[in-house]
């Protein structure tokens, strides 16, 4: 069932000061246009204005993407069990002490690394052609660019919902009034989600005081800028937060390793793993991890709407932080399926929910995502972890049937969402309790 706690009539967006009077109470199906309030005021009429009266008056469930796919075509079936990538890092790692333990995700055969199911590399004849290729949406309706960014504010109205990431500090509450829209505080796994894509950030996006925040060290520091050199991208990218942990006496954040597969990483650095998931991936199937991970999130039909409003139950993001080390006694071997879950290293285990967007750095606190609201579960702790884990993750990539490539390599941090467009219902409570 899509959302029942959220339709248009309980979606106001609360104005800023300056307009006080209007909080809008919208018809049905209009919850985007709450956020064209002004152009509405104004009479101007809007691209998203568009939308929500197609919303309402014409297709009542407004559908993402194109009816192209069937859900239940025998093409995507799932494939048959391959072995796991055989891989030998350069010294033995700790395989029996963490081999257990690292692949406890949550999400057992789904899980695209596990043998079960994992996503073949010598495709059946059947599927050579990829399922969720350009199934990143752009329009709600045909050519209206629903999901370009847009400016965050203007003439002081918010134009678009809640922004990631955000300060996931325990205790921390966003301003933006989510009208009793939760995030899924369930396993993804539970909730019907599987992953669709791995990327990483350099640097945190999210920020957890005393864990990764504007107090982090590192091998290249910028403090002002935050701005290092992709040699992957061969562009600058930003920056974001970093963990205390990096003692350059230690050897293993200085010593260089010997890359095969990741492309442009550093020992010492840190970075933030994200793990979008979707109700509408090709869950189970070797086109289950995308890249651009839009197209894996979208990849099937008739699962994910904006009218009624289920995009934070259908889709959400596992964020995890880690700072590397040229160590393999700190070696995972399956960061593929998702964020690390252990107990004893309480990994995973302090984790803050929220509904938020996407992120990266076309998006800041003036230009915002039109991805929103999704659910996001965010890791308040650093952890380390080996470059192994890292280059080992990066060869399971080469091995997905989609091109990863364009992930291989680290993104760019967003700035720190501004209190003001990021939502008021994060969580408190760890994994355990839900
Ligand atoms: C993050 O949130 C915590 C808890 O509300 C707060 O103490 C801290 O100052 C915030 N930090 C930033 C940079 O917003």
């Amino acid at each position: 069932m899509p959302s029942n706690t959220v339709n248009g009539n309980t979606a106001a967006v609360p104005l800023p000061k300056p307009a006080p009077a209007e909080v809008v109470q919208v018809s049905k199906g209009t919850l985007y246009l709450l956020t064209s309030f002004a152009l509405v005021i104004l009479a101007v009429v809007s691209a998203t204005l568009a939308i929500a009266v197609d919303t309402n008056d014409q297709v009542g469930k407004l559908k993402l993407g194109n009816a192209v796919l069937s859900s239940t075509s025998s093409s995507y079936s799932s494939s048959p069990s391959s072995s796991p990538s055989s891989y030998t890092p350069a010294a033995t790692p700790a395989t029996t002490k963490y081999g257990s333990s690292s692949p406890s995700s949550p999400y057992g055969s789904s899980s695209p690394s596990s043998p079960s199911s994992s996503p073949t590399k010598t495709p059946p004849s059947t599927s050579t052609v990829n399922p969720c290729n350009g199934k990143k949406p752009k329009d709600a309706s045909p050519g209206d660019g629903y999901f370009n960014n847009v400016p965050c504010l203007v003439d002081g109205v918010k134009q678009s919902l809640e922004q990631s990431g955000t300060n996931v500090t325990k205790g921390y509450k966003g301003e933006i009034d989510t009208q009793g829209r939760m995030p899924i505080t369930s396993t993804y796994k539970l909730a019907g989600l599987c992953p669709v894509n791995v990327h990483w950030h350099l640097g945190a996006e999210h920020l957890s005081v005393g864990e990764y925040d504007e107090n982090g060290k590192g091998p290249l520091m910028y403090r002002k800028a935050r701005r290092s050199l992709n040699a992957a991208a061969g562009a600058s990218v930003r920056q974001g937060f970093q963990c205390h942990v990096y003692d350059k006496s230690d050897e293993k954040y200085t010593k260089p390793y010997a890359w095969k597969h990741c492309v442009g990483m550093q020992i010492g650095q840190t970075y933030e793993i994200h793990w979008p998931h979707s109700a509408a991936g090709m869950c189970g199937t070797e086109w289950q991890m995308q890249t651009p991970f839009y197209d894996g999130v979208f990849c099937r039909d008739g699962i994910i709407s904006l009218d009624p409003l289920n995009t934070y139950q259908k889709i959400g993001v596992q964020a995890q932080v880690f700072t590397i080390v040229n160590d393999d006694n700190l070696y995972y071997d399956n960061l593929i399926s998702g964020m690390i879950i252990n107990t004893d290293k309480h990994m995973g285990i302090d984790v803050a929910k929220y509904t938020g967007s996407t992120t990266g750095t076309t998006r800041n606190n003036q230009v915002c995502s039109r991805y929103t609201p999704i659910t996001w579960q965010v890791d308040r702790a650093c952890h380390l972890i080996s470059a192994s884990s890292f280059d080992k993750l990066c060869q399971d990539m080469k091995g997905m049937k989609d091109d990863m490539s364009d992930d291989l390599y680290a993104h760019g941090a967003r700035e720190l969402v501004a209190s003001q467009f990021a939502a008021d219902n994060h969580q408190r409570k760890l994994i355990e309790d839900s």
